[in-house]
């Protein structure tokens, strides 16, 4: 297993945790591909009663690591990062997710797919996808409309600026704020709250509450086929290369 990503057992919690400081948790192949089999694992497992996502060294995730839409771009089903997305979009175990410092792209839409989030008032949370030419995945696009309407979900996600910790929870995005320095402690209390409920009532309500999965399956498959083919575009290139230069991108010449 790769030290990006720390995965280990606590009693009956499956614990995650992000562990690139120096890149903010920036999410790379392997780490993508240790979780989602983590996640698999945790299915044929009932001993398993919550996974509980963290990031170390002050942050969630930055998201998918940029270097890698220009080396390794997810092109189809078979990325590592598609894997991950599909794993926990179709998890039927329970999933508590602890929010500090920046929360970006993946990191922030894989929050509509868990159960209890708690985050910090001062965290950054962000769908950046359309700042780098890119569409928002892992079942966004329908997920939140159906959570915050269309006219914020239009603005989270079209303008793509950052929004607060305390701004997520008054939109429903995470379920309560936690005082910084309080937060892993906290998450872990609320991850003790589902070892203690009877393991197979809470799966099965869990996949009723999340609706049909054959319909989210495909609205997810669409999105990953027209962000690959965004991938490659002139924009795209233009973003990333702006991203890795540290500069801002020029879509001026763009048509
Ligand atoms: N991929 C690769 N490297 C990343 C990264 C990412 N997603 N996010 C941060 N990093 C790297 C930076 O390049 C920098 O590396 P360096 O020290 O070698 O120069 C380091 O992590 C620290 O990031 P920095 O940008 O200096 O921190 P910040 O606090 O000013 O900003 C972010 C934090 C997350 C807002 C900013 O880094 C960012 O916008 N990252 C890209 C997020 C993104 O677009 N993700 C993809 C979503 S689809």
């Amino acid at each position: 297993m790769s030290d990006d990503v720390i995965i280990t057992r606590d009693g009956h919690i499956l614990d995650i945790r992000f562990n690139r400081p120096d890149k903010k948790n920036a999410l790379t192949l392997k780490m993508y591909s240790a979780m989602t089999e983590a996640l698999a694992a945790a299915e044929k497992d009932l001993d398993v009663r919550v996974v509980l996502f963290h990031g170390a060294g002050g942050n969630y995730t930055s998201g998918n690591d940029v270097n890698d839409f220009l080396s390794k771009p997810p092109i189809d089903e078979s990325a590592p990062a598609l894997q991950f997305i599909s794993a926990i979009a179709r998890a039927t175990v329970p999933i508590v997710a602890a929010i500090e410092g920046v929360s970006v792209g993946v990191g922030t839409t894989m929050l509509l797919h868990c159960d209890y989030v708690l985050v910090t008032e001062d965290a950054r949370l962000q769908f950046p996808f359309i700042n780098l030419a890119l569409l928002p995945e892992a079942g966004s696009t329908r997920l939140l409309p159906r959570l915050l309407g269309y006219t914020r979900a239009a603005e989270l996600t079209l303008l793509a600026e950052e929004f607060s910790g305390a701004r997520a929870v008054e939109l429903g995005i995470a379920s309560k704020t936690v005082k910084s320095g309080k937060i892993h402690e906290e998450a872990k209390t609320v991850a003790d709250k589902f070892t203690a409920k009877p393991p197979k009532a809470v799966r099965m309500a869990k996949r009723m509450l999340k609706g049909e999965q054959a319909r989210m399956d495909a609205i997810i498959a669409e999105e990953a086929r027209i962000f690959g083919q965004q991938l490659t575009s002139p924009e795209a290139r233009e973003a990333f290369s702006a991203f890795i230069e540290k500069r801002n991108p020029d879509f001026s010449a763009l048509s």
